[in-house]
């Protein structure tokens, strides 16, 4: 991702904020994706009375662009005050992302006027995600691999365990 299309990321998800239906926490989150096709989508927070209920602005972003056809994830870009995604956000990130996806956490400040950026890898967002590839929930074809940029654990021929009779 060049400098050009990383501000753009950035800025997208700074305009998606400002969409965020945050009236019981007050607290504005936005987000923006860029698909490995480079398209960009956006997402904010969406809250509910009923408080359990609320989207996470990442969670929107991402299934805003999956569901126009996106197949994954190069960049993702969180802006609020201190964003840190929740632990439910990030694993839904390393779904679409590989290990080395990288996330930009954009820190708005009180009055939305400071930014700094914090630059992590989507494998120090997230160590040890539950991975379906991992897991043998999805097949280690060619494609699957390429995905998943080949874990160690892809490489390796997937190992059935016997298990022992009942007796
Ligand atoms: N929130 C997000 O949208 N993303 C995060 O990474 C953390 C929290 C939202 C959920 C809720 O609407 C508000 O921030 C306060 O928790």
């Amino acid at each position: 991702m060049n400098a050009k299309l990383r501000r753009k990321l950035i800025e997208t998800a700074k305009r998606a904020r400002e969409r965020a239906y945050c009236p019981y926490s007050h607290f504005p989150v936005g987000a923006a994706v860029l698909t490995d096709e480079n398209r960009l989508f956006f997402g904010a927070n969406v809250e509910n009375a009923s408080y359990g209920l609320t989207i996470c602005a990442e969670r929107v972003a991402i299934a805003n662009a999956i569901t126009r056809g996106a197949k994954g994830i190069q960049a993702i870009c969180i802006v609020g005050r201190a964003p840190k995604p929740c632990g439910a956000c990030r694993q839904v990130m390393a779904e679409f992302s590989s290990k080395d996806t990288p996330i930009l956490l954009v820190d708005v400040g009180p009055d939305s006027r400071k930014e700094s950026i914090i630059r992590l890898k989507m494998k120090q967002v997230l160590p040890h995600a539950f991975d379906p590839l991992e897991a043998g929930l999805i097949p280690p074809n060619p494609q699957n691999l390429v995905k998943r940029r080949r874990t160690k654990a892809a490489r390796k021929p997937v190992r059935k365990t016997k298990l022992k009779k009942k007796r």
